[in-house]
């Protein structure tokens, strides 16, 4: 086992309590299978729980772990130091000198083994790709492209992409590392199923190999892992068999879990919609709203970070007022006055949308001092779009405005953890068109009023919250996200 001095090393640490490392093993047979001769793989091992989890039920089982059935498991970890914790608790724990040369630490993407197995196993690492370090990104890259998960080619190339590494490592772990048939079982995020970042990996094909996902439990009120936002539940795979809808799909409620079935929104890669028992899996096709192609639904102004620069409580005196905007915020829901409780800065040209230029600003001697004595924090941003506009010089940018955001007419509703649909047409305050507020809302823009009516109306549709609740959003941070929305006025 060398040290290996990978870029990888720090991501996805969130280990699986033994106890669930156990109910996962317990849950698909693997331990009888492991018995009973096949060959098991944890390909991204960490500290080797799900590897201590079998020994736990070889004791608890009274079945003795002899040096033939250690030789049928694998540990695989890019972080060595890890290997080597598994190695002690296997001795103190168990008893057990687990053979080295079935500890392989490398990274699995990168450099996988040439070794076959008939179980995978495990939990892979959680981590958007946008959020690892530049020089992994540049290493990894080619393999999202390479393993078909690349949605949107150029914001992989950019190095921003929401596609999860863990996707990457299923891929290529399901098609490198499995005999024919093999079948993996696995600890996932949510999104490899509900989100729109994850359409590369439901092209069903690991490694040029056919897989299928025959079974998925969804955790809604366990806590498997302590203090993670992001919405997870195990999925099963089996290798070299095509995938098929329905899928079997269990969610929890109440401590059981409840039989469901999972089917794609319309294309094979879509996200899945999420049928209970008497749901019809077909679609509405009355939801379909004829939109132009400058009316994409669209999130609102993303400060990158800079709230505290472009946004005030209270509408300031000191900057000039045309380029101060009505922000929308939850009150208007709740309380439908229509008063702003916020205001948002947009040194931007309402006409065309851009950013003021810089002789533009000196104009406005007000603003020039605002922007100036804020041009450290602005100019530090970090992220890679608006890296790209600060790098041309355009410090003062934000992300998301563009001529839209000045249209006079907004049909905008709350996209982001709610249970529920209420979109309404905004306009403008005192002449200033109202602006959503990131990702909080999201919004069509209309140029005339009559357009807005006919769009807002037939977002009313009781079908749309229906399939919102079945796309597996409710409460969530994607739960009427504007990529999702446009999918299903598109149906
Ligand atoms: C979420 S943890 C899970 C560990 C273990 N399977 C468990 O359930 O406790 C993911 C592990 O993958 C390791 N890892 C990350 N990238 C890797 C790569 N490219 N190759 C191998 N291991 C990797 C991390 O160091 C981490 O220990």
């Amino acid at each position: 086992m060398s040290v290996n001095n990978s870029h990888s090393v720090e991501i996805g640490q969130i280990f699986t309590p033994i106890k669930w490392a156990e109910w996962l093993i317990e849950r698909w047979g693997i331990f009888d299978a492991w018995i009973e001769g096949a060959s098991i793989c944890d390909p991204t091992a960490g500290q080797g729980a799900f590897a201590l989890a079998l020994f736990r039920l070889a004791r608890s089982r009274g079945i003795r772990i002899a040096p033939e059935l250690l030789s049928r498991l694998t540990l695989i970890e890019v972080r060595a130091s890890h290997l080597q914790a598994f190695q002690r608790k296997a001795r103190q724990k168990f008893e057990i000198d687990f053979p080295p040369s079935q500890l392989l630490a490398l990274d699995v993407i990168t450099n996988p083994p040439n070794t076959n197995h008939d179980i995978l196993f495990g939990n892979p690492p959680w981590a958007n790709f946008t959020d690892l370090s530049d020089s992994y990104k540049e290493i990894l890259k080619l393999h999202f492209v390479s393993e078909g998960l690349v949605p949107d080619k150029k914001q992989v190339l950019l190095g921003s992409s929401r596609t999860d590494i863990a996707a990457l490592v299923l891929k290529v772990v399901l098609g490198k590392l499995l005999h024919e048939n093999g079948i993996g079982c696995f600890f996932v995020p949510l999104s490899l199923f509900s989100g729109d970042a994850h359409r590369g990996f439901r092209d069903y094909i690991a490694s040029g190999r056919r897989f299928a996902v025959d079974e998925v439990l969804e955790f809604t009120a366990t806590k498997v892992f302590e203090s993670i936002g992001t919405s997870y539940c195990c999925a099963r795979f089996r290798m070299d068999v095509p995938h098929k809808f329905p899928v079997k799909y269990f969610r929890e409620r109440s401590g059981n879990w409840i039989e469901h079935r999972a089917v794609p929104l319309k294309a094979s890669d879509d996200q899945w919609r999420v049928l209970q028992r008497g749901d019809t899996a077909d679609l509405d096709s009355s939801i379909k709203v004829e939109l132009s192609p400058d009316q994409k639904p669209r999130q609102g102004v993303n400060t990158c970070g800079a709230n505290a620069i472009f946004m005030f409580e209270d509408k300031p005196k000191y900057l000039p007022g045309e380029f101060l905007f009505p922000l929308a915020t939850k009150e208007i829901w709740k309380n439908g006055d229509m008063v702003p409780h916020k205001w948002i800065l947009l040194p931007y040209n309402r006409n065309t949308g851009r950013p003021l230029s810089w002789d533009c600003i000196e104009q406005y001697a007000d603003l020039k001092q605002y922007l100036t004595e804020g041009r450290g924090k602005l100019a530090g941003r970090r992220g890679t779009l608006i890296q790209s506009a600060i790098a041309k010089g355009v410090w003062w940018s934000l992300l998301g405005v563009g001529p839209y955001s000045f249209a006079p007419y907004k049909v905008i509703w709350e996209a982001y953890g709610k249970r529920d649909f209420h979109p309404f047409i905004l306009s403008s305050e005192k002449g200033q068109v109202w602006q959503a507020n990131q990702a909080m809302q999201a919004f069509i823009p209309c140029w005339n009023e009559a357009d807005a009516e006919r769009i807002c109306s037939a977002l009313q549709h009781p079908g749309i919250p229906a399939l919102l609740r079945q796309l597996n959003g409710e409460g969530k941070c994607n739960w009427a996200q504007p990529g999702k929305i446009r999918k299903i006025l598109s149906l």
